[in-house]
């Protein structure tokens, strides 16, 4: 059960899930960057979830929802989820499934949004995601932000120097997100655990 009451909270609190572990990662300039458009959002509380510094070992997955998750109060907390995720073989990268199967209730119907990024843009990585959360009773928004190339958008020092168009992006799709998560967070309290 999460911690906060969502039906009084009055901000939004929305996990921003890194869906790479590699060291080095681009993920790390494009986090960064999320982070410092995110800030002057009031509505929002914000929660970085690292997967790379997160142990979640495959070998002890249980269906419904792994025992003793060191993130699980985190996700049960959040009104709603970003994946930050890149590409890889036209697919997500595998840590990103494998945080999805180590929870259940944690994603009932909460709303997902995504942050792509390959040569594409991520478009298949996100995609292929949208046939995965129906399961876990997540709903994926229609807004999205694609960043093809990301590799070629940075600056001297490493920082994501967004190309026109993405920032607009970023705020059209947490605008939904919000009204998402607004909006499911009624069902959520009659329906709490996200169980049949
Ligand atoms: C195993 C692997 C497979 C990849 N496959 C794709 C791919 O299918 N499509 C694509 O656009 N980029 C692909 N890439 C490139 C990644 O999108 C790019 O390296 C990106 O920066 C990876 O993000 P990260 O550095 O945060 O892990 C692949 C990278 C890796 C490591």
């Amino acid at each position: 059960m999460p911690s906060v009451d969502p039906m009084t909270a009055d901000n939004v609190r929305i996990a921003l899930v890194i869906g790479s572990v590699r060291s080095p990662r681009l993920a790390d300039s494009l986090a960064a960057w999320l982070e410092r458009e995110l800030a002057p959002f009031d509505w929002l509380d914000l929660d970085l979830i690292d997967l790379a510094s997160i142990p979640l070992p495959m070998h002890t997955l249980q269906p419904g929802g792994t025992a003793d998750s060191p993130i699980a109060g985190r996700l049960a907390d959040a009104d709603g989820f970003v994946f930050l995720t890149p590409e890889y073989n036209h697919s997500f990268p595998a840590p990103v499934k494998n945080v999805i199967d180590w929870h259940f209730t944690e994603w009932a119907y909460k709303p997902v949004a995504f942050v792509g990024y390959g040569a594409s843009g991520g478009i298949r990585a996100v995609e292929q995601l949208r046939t995965v959360f129906p399961e876990l009773r997540a709903t994926t928004i229609r807004e999205s932000v694609l960043l093809p190339m990301a590799w070629e958008h940075l600056d001297a020092v490493g920082r994501f120097v967004p190309p026109p168009g993405t920032v607009e992006a970023l705020h059209t799709m947490m605008t939904e997100l919000r009204t998402w998560a607004d909006a499911l967070r009624s069902i959520r309290v009659a329906e709490p655990t996200g169980r049949t």
